[in-house]
């Protein structure tokens, strides 16, 4: 059947293909019989992989290199994703240390979001809303800033908090903990009261997973 397929293609064709049981038997063909080795077999299932991408630059056989969009500065930040999804994946307790920068995230910790939140990999989107992907992991989440949010009159105005626990619970993570570190800039009195809080708060804390989140 790879050889009925690879017969059946253009000159100088681009086939592309999903998985091994749809690769191999047309690289076979190819490789060890010489069939048709103008046209080129993309194998969709490796398209995440840098080595991958980068041989497709080359002439292989017969067939020219593929003018592939992806720079390999795109392709290099593509691999810091899966190394923080995974770093994600393997953990059980995630602790986030995050202060409030101008009401939200840090721009570090929102890049780190924006690598981790990823279509496919840890949440899958439908019509029926999305379904996180990451799931059964406490997450600490401690919270520094100089003013007060856990409330008060600026309560309103903490887009950190929430959002991390929206952004969050949109890969699958449900059990949260808050930790505050509030009033850094309210002189050191205030900032130490926070800080006496916050520790006496840790020294309670459940380190297992599903525990009751707040
Ligand atoms: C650029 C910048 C913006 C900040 N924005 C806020 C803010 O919007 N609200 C707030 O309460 N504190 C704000 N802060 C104060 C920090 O959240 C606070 O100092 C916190 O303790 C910093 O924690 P860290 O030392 O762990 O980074 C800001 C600090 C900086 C440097």
């Amino acid at each position: 059947m790879a050889k009925d397929y690879l017969e059946s293609c253009a000159p100088n064709a681009i086939l592309f293909t999903f998985g091994d049981n749809d690769t191999y038997p047309l690289w076979y063909a190819q490789e060890v019989e010489g069939i048709r080795t103008d046209i080129r077999v993309i194998n969709t299932s490796l398209l995440g992989i840098d080595w991958y991408i980068n041989q497709l630059r080359y002439k292989v056989n017969n067939s020219d290199s593929i003018d592939v969009i992806w720079t390999p500065a795109q392709i290099e930040a593509v691999g810091l994703a899966e190394t923080l999804v995974a770093e994600l994946k393997a953990a059980d307790i995630v602790v986030i240390a995050a202060s409030m920068i101008n009401f939200g995230p840090s721009s570090t910790l929102k890049a780190w979001i924006d690598h981790i939140v990823w279509p496919g990999v840890t949440m899958v989107p439908s019509h029926e809303g999305p379904r996180g992907l990451i799931t059964g992991k406490k997450v600490f989440i401690v919270a520094a800033s100089g003013g007060i949010y856990s409330s008060g009159p600026m309560a309103a105005n903490d887009m950190l908090v929430p959002y991390l626990k929206q952004i969050l619970g949109f890969i699958g993570l449900s059990d949260f903990e808050t930790i505050r570190v509030e009033a850094q800039s309210f002189g050191p009195e205030d900032a130490l009261r926070s800080v006496d809080a916050a520790l006496t708060q840790v020294a309670t804390l459940k380190l297992s997973a599903n525990s009751t989140g707040r």
